[in-house]
């Protein structure tokens, strides 16, 4: 090899030396600046600060007597009045319980229920006493023909409205 080959092969070799240090200097340049941006920029996004708050928001909140908790009122359901949601859904009588949830199963006779009006159906249920019958309204009943859920399955509704209802079902059987 020449002496002219040699000093190009060094030359060269430095060239490359240099360039690929300067390559990772950028490289880890470029890691550092980016890397602290990014974070910064995605923590202050509005977006996901308002689905970071949904989440850690505490689910109760305690109001204070003698204190301003305004902030708390519960919003009434659209159309509902000023009712809480609770009390707004209840139906006001006992025809309306039984167009509100008997009339589910007892209008047509579904599941086996006795149909609402039909004499055969409920003759030998009135046989048994409107006390009874009233019993099984709230508790339920597993009788031959299928299951009748207490309350017709709204536990929620008070013992009143489902009497009543009971009262006007049988009453169209009468
Ligand atoms: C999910 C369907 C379903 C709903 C809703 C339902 N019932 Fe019934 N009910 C039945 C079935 C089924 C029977 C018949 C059970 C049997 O005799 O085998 C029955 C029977 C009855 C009986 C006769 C019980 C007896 O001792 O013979 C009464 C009274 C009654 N239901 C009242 C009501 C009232 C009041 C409501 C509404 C609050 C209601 N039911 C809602 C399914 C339903």
């Amino acid at each position: 090899m020449s002496k002219q080959d040699d000093h190009f092969f060094n030359v060269f070799s430095a060239v490359l030396g240099i360039l690929v240090a300067i390559t990772i200097g950028l490289f880890i340049f470029a890691r550092m600046l980016g890397g602290g941006m990014t974070e910064a920029h995605v923590a202050a996004d509005p977006l996901l600060q308002r689905d970071v708050a949904a989440r850690i928001k505490p689910f109760g909140q305690v109001a204070v007597a003698g204190q301003d908790n305004s902030a708390l009122a519960i919003e009434p359901p659209s159309g509902a009045g000023s009712e809480p949601a609770a009390v707004a859904s209840l139906p006001a009588n006992g025809e309306e319980t039984y167009k509100a949830v008997c009339s589910a199963c007892h209008s047509a006779g579904i599941g086996g229920a006795p149909k609402t009006g039909d004499r055969e159906a409920w003759g030998p249920r009135l046989a048994k006493g409107m006390d009874l019958l009233h019993q099984h309204s709230l508790q339920g009943f597993q009788g031959q023909a299928g299951y009748m859920p207490a309350k017709g399955g709204r536990p929620d509704l008070p013992d009143e409205l489902v009497t009543e209802a009971t009262d006007y079902m049988v009453e169209q059987a009468r």
